[in-house]
């Protein structure tokens, strides 16, 4: 796809239902012709005609190609229209866009996720990528653990991944803020996850979900003896044009969605982002 604003027309080709606000969609690019390649972390503009654009992360490996997944929540005008379609439906794709996680460097790693939401979306492409390269590569990644959290039990999105990482020797927590009958897992926030962890100097951790939970995730990390250059998070930024034009994303003297959406935290450290998000 062309990095312009027309957009490449994708059709959907399964819709997995991951909770009561969270979808998600299948899609394939009807023009095969042209080259379509992403890293994990990357995200898509997509469209629908008179319901507008939003930036979406892809939660697909890039192994998966030509399938791209979109986990969607419903949000607002675009996502309540795409999440009413069904298969067979077409939606509109610009990009991909942004800097994404620095895969290369998780060679012989181990590795640390900590999501909370939809958050784990754009950490699924990272993880799924993982596993593919360790089934090729015995040193791909050392070890993949994921701290989960989530409101409630039914606000626990992607549990059919979750159940196939478990069965492919993930290390997976969950956590929620408020149990029901049935929960015998943990519940609090996701950091009381990180009282449990041990991690060693190499770790590399991996960190998206609401700019609160990314805050206290990134202090705790720090206290650990984390080193920032070792932490990487995603910051959230109303985005227009997606590619470095319009200046609508602009966060302290950069562009999220050219310098970003990824950053490290030492990245962080030297800019004014306090907040995190919008
Ligand atoms: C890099 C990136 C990756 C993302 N990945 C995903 C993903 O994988 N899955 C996913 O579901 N979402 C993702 N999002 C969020 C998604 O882009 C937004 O939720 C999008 O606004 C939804 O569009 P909408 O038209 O349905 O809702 P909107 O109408 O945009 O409303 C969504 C919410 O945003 C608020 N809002 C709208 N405009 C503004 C504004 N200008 N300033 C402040 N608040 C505003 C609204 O009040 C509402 O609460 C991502 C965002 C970014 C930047
Ligand atoms: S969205 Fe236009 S510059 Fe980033």
């Amino acid at each position: 796809m062309n990095k312009t604003f027309i957009p490449a027309r994708a059709i959907i080709r399964e819709i997995i239902r991951e909770n009561d606000q969270i979808s998600t969609f299948r899609l394939e690019l009807i023009d095969k012709t042209k080259p379509f390649s992403f890293l994990p972390g990357q995200f898509l503009m997509v469209s629908v005609p008179h319901c507008g654009e939003a930036a979406i992360s892809i939660s697909s490996s890039p192994d998966a190609l030509p399938l791209i997944d979109l986990s969607i929540r419903r949000a607002g005008e675009l996502t309540t229209a795409i999440h009413s379609m069904e298969k067979g439906a077409r939606l509109g794709l610009r990009g991909p866009f942004g800097k994404a996680f620095p895969v290369e460097k998780f060679s012989g790693r181990d590795l640390l996720f900590v999501a909370g939401g939809i958050g784990l979306a754009p950490l699924k492409s990272v993880i799924d990528h993982c596993l593919f390269q360790s089934g090729l590569d015995d040193d791909a990644v050392s070890g993949i653990r994921l701290l989960y959290g989530s409101r409630s039990p039914s606000d626990i999105a992607f549990t059919g991944t979750i159940g196939l990482w478990r069965e492919q020797g993930i290390d997976v927590r969950l956590t929620v803020d408020e149990k029901d009958e049935h929960w015998t897992d943990h519940v609090g926030l996701v950091t009381e996850l990180l009282e449990d962890i041990t991690l060693d100097s190499n770790s590399i951790s991996l960190i998206c979900g609401p700019p609160v939970m990314i805050r206290s995730v990134i202090a705790k990390l720090t206290e650990m003896g984390c080193d920032d250059t070792n932490i990487f998070t995603t910051l959230e930024r109303h985005m227009k044009c997606g590619m470095g034009l319009c200046g609508h994303c602009h966060l302290d003297g950069r562009l999220v969605c050219l310098d970003g959406p990824v950053f490290s935290v030492s990245e962080l450290n030297t800019m004014d982002v306090m907040e995190l998000s919008r």
